[in-house]
């Protein structure tokens, strides 16, 4: 495709990253530079027009919500603790799939008033708990969230599992499935107006290229 405006796309390095490039291939999108390689955090495309930039997949919503980035790529979330304000999301892109679950040791229970959560995700566990009537205590960790039962800071963990190997590894069991979590593509909502040729055609080849990805 032509882009006839300039477009700026946030991704976050590692599986988002990685994950999104062959969907970016299919809109005839390739990076200049190797991320692997490289520590530019402003990368170049095959079109003059178009720039990656490479951040921290916490922040992605911020750049996109403040114009700073028009796209992004973001794990749903990422996009529920960030609040989606001043985001479209346009496109399940069905890449870095998993599952936001409870977790904790064995014979731990969901069950009770005030039990203790430790979790990056403070605003889906507040959710999750209010829904099912609970007041609940949380501790906000920002990674290795499986330690917390294991050393009596938490009762319970919140967080995102995919092979369950980490859970595994740590004497943890699976409890309860909060949400599948897949990664979104947001766009700024000015830029939607602004430039909304350029970036509807955009969404729409991303669209074909997840399509022929789920295909068997
Ligand atoms: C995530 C998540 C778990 C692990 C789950 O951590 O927080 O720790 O992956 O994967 P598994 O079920 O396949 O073992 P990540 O490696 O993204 O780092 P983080 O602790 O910084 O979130």
């Amino acid at each position: 495709m032509r882009f006839e405006q300039p477009v700026t796309i946030a991704l976050a390095k590692g599986r988002i990253l990685k994950d999104t490039l062959p969907l970016l291939r299919h809109a005839g999108i390739e990076l200049r530079d190797d991320p692997d390689r490289s520590r530019k955090l402003i990368l170049d495309t095959n079109h003059e027009q178009v720039k990656v930039v490479l951040i921290r997949a916490t922040d992605v919503p911020t750049y996109v919500q403040w114009g700073a980035a028009d796209l992004g790529v973001a794990g749903k979330d990422t996009l529920l603790e960030h609040g989606g304000e001043g985001l479209y999301e346009p496109l399940d892109l069905k890449i870095a799939k998993c599952r936001l679950m409870v977790a904790g040791k064995p014979d731990a229970s969901l069950e009770g008033q005030r039990l203790r959560i430790a979790t990056k995700y403070v605003r889906a566990t507040k959710q999750f708990f209010a829904a099912r009537g609970q007041q609940v205590e949380i501790i906000k960790l920002y990674g290795s969230m499986e330690l917390a039962p294991l050393v009596g800071l938490a009762d319970l963990i919140v967080d995102l599992v995919e092979s369950g190997n980490t859970l595994k590894a740590n004497g943890l069991v699976p409890l309860e499935h909060i949400m599948d979590i897949s990664s979104r593509l947001v766009v700024n909502k000015a830029s939607w107006k602004m430039k909304h040729a350029t970036i509807t055609a955009l969404v729409k080849t991303l669209e074909e290229a997840v399509g022929r990805q789920q295909q068997p």
